[in-house]
């Protein structure tokens, strides 16, 4: 039997969103993550946003590339959306219908971390927004890989992306959106510290879910 076999049934048919900063290193996780599960013969579906569908793809390159300076606050956030309605419908929900876990790479809780903590969009405009986006779909996990902005800048790519170019203040906003919202609703969320090496989140990543998924078998050890 796979070493995670409980946690891997536990997560058949469920949606679980990685989360974090830009640097926070949720991409690494994600794929180790995603390797795990596939070994182990769980069904699962990747989708990354923005993008992940053809329609989600353009809408990426229109939000991430530099050309588009002018672009205000709401046409961003409402972009986002249209990207994650696409996603939901085209990919997310098929998938959930089929028992597949769906690990995705951000949801809307980036939207409220970057677009309202990070720029001042009023959080409860992009939860409606999200409530028509997603049909409702909410998350059964999001997990956000938490590190200081020292960590961060030191992991993030040399070439930064429109989102990324943005001011240390902003991303500061950003992380503190992050766990406020972990504060919030603390029964879908987990905060991971990410600030020592991959192999040392990805062991928290695993104990993590499998507290929260299977309590029962962390308590008994089976
Ligand atoms: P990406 O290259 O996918 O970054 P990462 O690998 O860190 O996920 O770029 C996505 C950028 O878009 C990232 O800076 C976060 C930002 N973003 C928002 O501002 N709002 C959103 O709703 C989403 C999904 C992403």
């Amino acid at each position: 039997m796979h070493e995670h076999q409980t946690l891997l049934s536990a997560l058949a048919g469920k949606l679980v969103v990685f989360e974090g900063p830009d640097g926070s290193g949720k991409t690494t996780q994600f794929s180790r993550f995603s390797e795990l599960c596939a070994k182990g013969g769980l069904g699962v579906t990747e989708v990354r946003e923005p993008g992940g569908t053809g329609i989600g793809e353009a809408i990426r390159n229109l939000l991430l590339a530099h050309d588009h300076g002018d672009m205000t606050l709401r046409c961003e956030m409402l972009l986002y959306m249209a990207s994650r309605a696409q996603l939901v419908e085209q990919t997310i929900r098929p998938a959930l219908a089929q028992n597949h876990l769906v690990l995705a790479d951000r949801y809307v809780t980036s939207t409220i971390a970057y677009q309202g903590a990070g720029g001042g969009l009023p959080e409860d405009e992009i939860l409606d927004v999200a409530r028509a986006a997603t049909g409702g779909l909410e998350p059964d996990m999001v997990v956000i890989f938490d590190v200081d902005e020292s960590t961060a800048s030191c992991r993030r790519s040399a070439e930064p992306d429109r989102i990324e170019a943005r001011p240390g203040d902003f991303r500061d906003r950003v992380r503190r959106g992050y766990l406020e919202q972990a504060k919030r609703w603390p029964d879908n969320h987990l905060v991971i510290d990410a600030m020592c090496d991959a192999d040392g989140v990805f062991d928290r990543l695993i104990s993590g879910l499998t507290e929260r998924f299977c309590p029962k078998a962390r308590k008994t050890g089976s």
